[in-house]
């Protein structure tokens, strides 16, 4: 086993460059710029909203900021942000963005699951978006930094992939038990397939209050349907109205019997 945070931080600086071309398309950031609320999976964005209130002015934190777009999102919204991801590549080529956005946002080098360098108590919103704790190895770690640079009273929001989708491959092939979370090595990451009760457990060992979930399936979109790659969607690649509505209904697509997502809102 190689020292796992510095496989994925080579691979995802090696992956960067390839990986924002498309996510930081000029119809993408347009999109959000006009509607920043569309950067979140909508069930996430009405908790955000529900929990978080209004953001201006407020102090939010995205650890593993991966492509930004929540981060330009919450500044668009108005609040002071700062933005921490293990990859330089992914923070330079974010910053570099937000430059051309006119949007004033700090950029920090820092693995999730240390923070180091982010002030105790400094933060209103923490929040960590689709495909974070599969590349972390120790979760409690993760929690107890993020519960310290939370102020007392501050919100933790997160939302990934639902772990009952992990043991399933195409067609809903089992490819494995839930019950194994890897460590999985490949020859460019080492990533883990954390359950429930798994990022629950660190949160509450963390020191964090749960406050609410929701166990949520993508919402049917025409233009963004969430199989269509990101690149086709902003390309303006259309799918048939039928073949969406195929594949949201779990009676001829069994993946939307579960569901995809899950959002936590916890408080400090
Ligand atoms: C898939 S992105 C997730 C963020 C965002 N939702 C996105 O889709 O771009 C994964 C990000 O996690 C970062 N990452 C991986 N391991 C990390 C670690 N230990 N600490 C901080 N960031 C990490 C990667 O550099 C990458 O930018």
């Amino acid at each position: 086993m190689h020292d796992i945070v510095g496989k994925n931080q080579k691979n995802w600086d090696d992956y960067s460059q390839a990986y924002l071309r498309f996510k930081h398309n000029e119809k993408m950031l347009e999109r959000i710029m006009k509607d920043p609320s569309c950067a979140f999976e909508k069930g996430t964005w009405q908790q955000i909203a529900r929990y978080a209130g209004c953001l201006k002015g407020k102090r939010v934190c995205v650890p593993s900021s991966g492509d930004n777009l929540a981060v330009f999102a919450f500044a668009w919204m108005g609040a002071e942000v700062t933005s921490c991801d293990i990859s330089e590549n992914q923070l330079t080529a974010a910053e570099k963005a937000a430059g051309r956005l006119g949007l004033f946002i700090r950029f920090h080098q820092a693995d999730t699951m240390t923070l180091a360098g982010l002030e105790d108590e400094a933060f209103d919103l923490v929040y960590t978006s689709n495909g974070v704790h599969v590349w972390l190895n120790d979760l409690p770690k993760m929690y107890k930094n993020v519960h310290r640079i939370l102020k007392k009273g501050g919100l933790y929001v997160m939302c990934d992939v639902h772990p009952f989708q992990r043991p399933f491959g195409d067609a809903m092939k089992v490819v494995k038990p839930y019950t194994e979370v890897g460590p999985y090595e490949d020859e460019y990451n080492i990533t883990f397939t954390w359950r429930v009760q798994d990022i629950m457990n660190a949160m509450a060992e963390g020191g964090l209050r749960f406050v609410h979930m929701e166990e949520m399936h993508d919402e049917k979109d025409y233009d963004y349907p969430f199989w269509l790659p990101l690149e086709d969607a902003v390309n303006g690649v259309k799918v048939p109205k039928e073949e969406v509505d195929r594949l949201y209904d779990w009676r001829q697509n069994p993946t939307m019997a579960i569901p995809q997502w899950l959002c936590i809102v916890c408080e400090k």
